[in-house]
């Protein structure tokens, strides 16, 4: 089933998501429809937030694209891109690189607007999946990326709050249009 999205002024939007304690048949079946109403958008990334729900619960999915990272480990072990896709994940935990660069972004929830946003080059997440195991994903390029800007949603961060001061400033009426 496709889901609405939630759009940008919507307070759900800035929760600090709960916590995922255990994995019911009802969340099972909210991924099987978040990841339609991704590929529905056609975005790389979905967070539960984004379908108004309050959970530390995300898919990303960059299959689209297997050239987008310069390598991937899963638990120490080279992976494949196609492997790993579409991941769905709980309770992220981000240990984030030194080394920051630039992309342009932009969000399903923020109908619209791109902008460039400085983010780090390499992350090191710990993630939980649906069927309780907990795995390790070392990454960069774009699926470093969209793990860290679907990070930021189960946090109440939207990309607009990451984006330099002065490109901010021309955004700001964008997104005044858009809600709060
Ligand atoms: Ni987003």
């Amino acid at each position: 089933m496709i889901l609405p999205i939630t759009q940008y002024g919507n307070p759900v939007l800035r929760k600090k998501c709960k916590r995922v304690t255990e994995v019911t048949d009802e969340m099972r079946s909210l991924v099987d429809d978040m990841i339609a109403t991704m590929e529905e958008a056609e975005g790389i990334g979905l967070a539960a937030p984004q379908v108004d729900r309050d959970l530390q619960l995300a898919i990303v999915d960059v299959s689209h694209d297997p050239e987008c990272i310069s390598y991937l480990r899963v638990d120490g072990e080279d992976a494949k891109i196609e492997d790993l896709m579409p991941l769905v994940f709980i309770n992220p935990e981000l240990k984030l690189g030194s080394e920051k660069e630039s992309s342009t972004e932009g969000c399903l929830s923020i109908d619209g607007i791109t902008a460039e946003v400085k983010r780090s080059r390499e992350i090191i997440a710990r993630l939980e999946r649906l069927d309780g195991t907990k795995v390790t994903v070392e990454t960069d390029g774009l699926l470093a990326r969209a793990i860290q800007h679907e990070t930021d949603h189960l946090n109440g961060i939207l990309f607009t709050d990451r984006i330099s001061t002065a490109s901010k400033l021309s955004i700001r009426r964008k997104l005044k249009r858009l809600g709060s």
